[in-house]
Order: structure tokens, then sequence, then C-alpha cells
């Protein structure tokens, strides 16, 4: 069994809330997506945990604005980049400060694993965004009806299952192509042999789908199973207002889940 997280965006209350329940499951074995930062109140307390407790993490589009330069953001995204940046340089303690930017500055593209899926063994990739442009190509639902060859092409590159983010809209891409929201699987996907399918686990700290509630997905067996949990978003939602350099607006996307 393992949990694939992603999205967490510098969320602690999210980020809490989704590490018990992966605990109480039973689950030793956590990878993350990427984009640990950005956006929320708790940089230092998210990376501190994602060292901790994942075995690894590859880049998202803003632990490279944190790390590297902000590119194609937009002015709020922009802002917490820089924002939590000073965060990270001003801490006093050494040890913490290099701890966290060699994370940052040493996180890969991608990872692959091989893995055995009840019956069935696979590649399993695991790419921030997408798997021609790990960092920041969007592969929205709506593209197996707008851009259906862009998804053909995107799935060229899979070549069993790939684990993605970066949207924070979770559900199942086929090749056909085709899209699943997790509601329509019954929160269940199950690994079909040869089936190449792009997985996108949603967002822990800041969903976009309509549903506030913290996402991500675990693996039993051949099982992918979509979980969506309450947290509290009042004291995250707090957090950020008051903090000048953090839009307000960050906040109230918690609460809606947009
Ligand atoms: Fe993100």
């Amino acid at each position: 069994m393992f949990a694939v997280i992603s999205d967490v965006h510098s969320n602690l209350e999210a980020l809490t809330t989704v590490l018990a329940d992966i605990e109480q499951r039973g689950i030793k074995t956590i990878y993350c997506l990427g984009d640990v930062v950005g956006y929320g109140p708790n940089p230092k307390e998210c990376l501190d945990l994602i060292i901790q407790k994942t075995k690894w993490c590859v880049l998202g589009n803003h632990d490279y604005a944190v790390f590297y330069e902000p590119t194609n953001f937009n002015y709020g995204a922009e802002q917490a980049s820089f924002w939590t940046r000073s965060v990270l340089e001003t801490e006093q303690e050494a040890s913490s400060r290099n701890r966290r930017w060699s994370f940052l500055g040493e996180l890969p593209m991608r990872r692959t694993l091989k893995a055995r899926l009840g019956t069935n063994s696979a590649i399993v990739d695991f790419i921030h965004a997408s798997p021609r442009r790990p960092i920041n190509e969007y592969i929205f639902p709506d593209d197996v009806y707008t851009n259906p060859l862009k998804v053909r092409i995107l799935f060229e590159r899979v070549r069993n299952i790939c684990f993605v983010g970066h949207t924070h809209l979770p559900g199942v891409f086929l090749e056909e192509p085709d899209f699943y929201l997790p509601d329509e699987l019954g929160n269940v996907y199950p690994v079909v042999d040869k089936e190449k399918a792009i997985i996108n686990i949603g967002s822990v700290g800041q969903p976009r789908d309509k549903d506030n509630r913290a996402s991500y997905v675990y693996v039993d067996e051949n099982e992918a199973n979509f979980v969506r949990l309450e947290y509290d978003i009042a004291t995250t939602m707090k957090k950020i207002m008051a903090i000048d350099q953090l839009d307000d607006f960050q906040a109230e996307r918690l609460r809606e889940g947009r």
C-alpha cells in the first residue's frame, strides 16, 4: 500500500489531517507530487513534515518559483512565492534553513517505480503536472473534448500509470481519451493490466473542484482510492488573512474549493 499526496501549498491543517488519515490506515509509504509551498501560511512546517514523512517528492511549479523564479504566475501567486522565499531565508536556525533549501533545490522532475498492483505489474510515474512538461502543463478534464489530440500525445509518454497533480482537480484520464470524476468511479479506479491511465490525485491544501475537503489517493492492491477529508479551514484562512503579503483571495478560495 502507498499513498500519493500533492499540492499541499503550505496548508498545515490540511496536511496534518491527511497524514493522520494515512497513518490510521496503516500506510507506511507516502509519495508527494510537489507544490509543497506557495499560496499558504505555513511553508516551513509543511516542508519539514514532507521531508520527514514522505519517501520522495517531485518538483512542482510553486517549489520551482520559490527556489528559482516564478514564471507565468499571476500577481497573487507571485507575491506568495516571494513571501515564502523570505520566510525560508530568514530562518535563524542554520540547519533547518539549509535542510529546507537543499530539499527544494534537489527535487527531481519525475520519479518512476516498478510496482506490483494486485496481479498486475506496472510502471508507475510520479510527476507534478504532465508527462511531457513535468512542472507546468495543465491537463484539464475538458481537454478530452476540446483538445483530444493533446491528451493522446500525452499518453504516448505514459507506460502504464502516471500520477499527477497541478490542476487540483481529481479524476482519471484514459487513453480514448476519456475522463472520469472520482464520483463516477465510486471513488475507486481499478488498475487494469495494459490499460494506461493518468490519475490526478487532487490537492491536499487547495482543492479547486468546488469541494473544499482535502484530497489524496492511496493504492491498495490494484485499486487507486480517492479520499476526501474535512479539515480546519477556518484556522488556515485566519492565518492567511493575518499575513499582508498573502492575498485574502487565497483564504476565500479554500472555503469555496476553487
Ligand atoms: Fe499547485
